[in-house]
């Protein structure tokens, strides 16, 4: 038994990190799962985004609009509770990819480590690897409404 657990603190280490190849993994369960509605940028303008009647979130301003901080396990609670069916505002998508595979230890908080779905866990190092901050527009309309 030793072995394996002792795979799993790594990939937990790994998870930490956010190392890239987790990123990239991340990236190929949005570009299928998500991106049809919340765009390939993650701003919220996918073709699946007409018709719906609450726009997709844009979620490149997650961390923006959480104090400058990504609530990485918010954010994957979010999308495990999608995964078993919560509502996602008339878009029912079937994210049930992102729930199987190996599950790796993530550290929710007060040093509890739960097991995480590795695919879930690799969707948010990639949600948290395109986090912008937004566009600074009221000052440019100004100037641009100014005197010439
Ligand atoms: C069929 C369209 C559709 C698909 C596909 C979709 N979403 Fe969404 N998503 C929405 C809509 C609409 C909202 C805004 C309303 C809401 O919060 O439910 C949203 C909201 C969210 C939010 C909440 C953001 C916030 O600010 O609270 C997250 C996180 C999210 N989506 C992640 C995902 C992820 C990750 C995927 C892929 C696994 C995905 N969505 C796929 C339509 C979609």
């Amino acid at each position: 038994m030793r072995a394996p657990i002792r795979s799993v603190a790594i990939a937990a280490i790994a998870v930490a990190a956010g190392c890239a190849s987790e990123v990239e993994t991340g990236r190929a369960s949005y570009t299928d799962l998500c991106a049809g509605c919340h765009g390939a940028g993650g701003q919220g303008n996918g073709p699946g985004a007409r018709g719906l009647t609450v726009p997709p979130s844009d979620l490149t301003l997650i961390a923006a609009q959480n104090a400058g901080t990504f609530p990485r396990v918010e954010v994957m609670a979010k999308i495990d509770g999608y995964a078993k069916g919560e509502p996602h505002h008339g878009a029912m998508p079937v994210f049930w990819p992102l729930l199987e595979g190996r599950m790796v230890l993530v550290p929710t908080g007060d040093g509890i480590l739960t097991p995480t779905p590795e695919p879930l866990v690799a969707l948010a190092a990639y949600l948290e690897s395109i986090q912008r901050q937004p566009r600074a527009a009221p000052v440019l309309s100004l100037k641009q409404v100014g005197p010439q």
